[in-house]
């Protein structure tokens, strides 16, 4: 099976012509820290029934943290149709968007799941993953809004923990910042993942996502870093 982005959104119109950006900035939060929880907030989960997500009702293989309108996780998906995928995505809009392709297009081994990272991944076995993919999240590239960041030392500890040995975490971004922040936070795990920069200009045998098709056209320079669990978390 072959897909064309472009066939695809002609079938299946997004709702809006150009998802925003940024959503409510509360959604960003996570749940403990809220003082009152907003209606349209995506509440923590600490099970799923993966026969309910997956045609072979197994586990993801791979999670996509960050699924935006999801070109990414759709290809994954058909290049393995033996791996379960799950994307992880706050903007209710794409979520929609993307359950409709999959059902539409009876792709089977692909989930999309509204929620927020930071949440935590209870209903994600430990040492289940073969990959994780954190492909040019939001880059909330000042200080002050750090805490907005998908990523933190927590979030990358409890993936580590959710990966098999052997198991890469797979992150890229257009912000030399941010990149620089990876691998700030890569270094507190050092004893635990190996890690590998991959210019933009070398191929990493991943199919482009939205956001960096976009940063080719525009001739926009990308940072990526394959990090790869050497060994497990030796407890604290
Ligand atoms: C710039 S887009 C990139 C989308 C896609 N990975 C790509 O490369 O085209 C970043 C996505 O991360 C999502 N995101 C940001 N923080 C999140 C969080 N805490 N939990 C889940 N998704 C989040 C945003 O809603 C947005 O769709």
């Amino acid at each position: 099976m072959e897909l064309d982005f472009l066939s695809l959104t002609r079938k299946y119109p997004f709702p809006e012509k150009r998802p925003r950006h940024h959503v409510a900035p509360y959604l960003y939060v996570p749940y403990v820290k809220l003082k009152v929880v907003p209606q349209n907030y995506p509440l923590p989960i600490s099970s799923l029934d993966w026969t309910k997500v997956f045609q072979n009702g197994k586990s993801p293989d791979f999670l996509d943290i960050g699924t935006g309108r999801g070109w990414f996780l759709l290809q994954i998906a058909v290049l393995n149709p033996e791996k379960n995928i799950l994307g992880i995505e706050i903007r209710k809009n794409c979520v929609d968007w993307l359950e409709m392709v999959i059902r539409g297009e009876k792709i089977q081994n692909a989930g999309i799941l509204w929620y927020n990272v930071l949440n935590g991944l209870n209903f994600v076995e430990d040492k289940s993953l073969e990959a994780v993919y954190y492909l040019f999240p939001d880059p909330w590239p000042k200080s002050k809004h750090e805490k907005r960041r998908a990523m933190t030392k927590e979030t990358l500890g409890e993936l580590i923990n959710k990966l098999k040995v052997g198991g890469s975490i797979f992150f890229a971004t257009d912000l030399l910042e941010i990149h620089k922040f990876h691998l700030t936070l890569l270094k507190e795990f050092e004893t635990i993942v190996s890690c590998k920069e991959v210019p933009s200009q070398q191929s990493w045998d991943l199919p482009a996502t939205n956001k960096e098709l976009s940063c080719i056209r525009r001739g926009v320079n990308f940072y990526r870093i394959i990090a790869t669990k050497v060994t497990e978390i030796l407890p604290t």
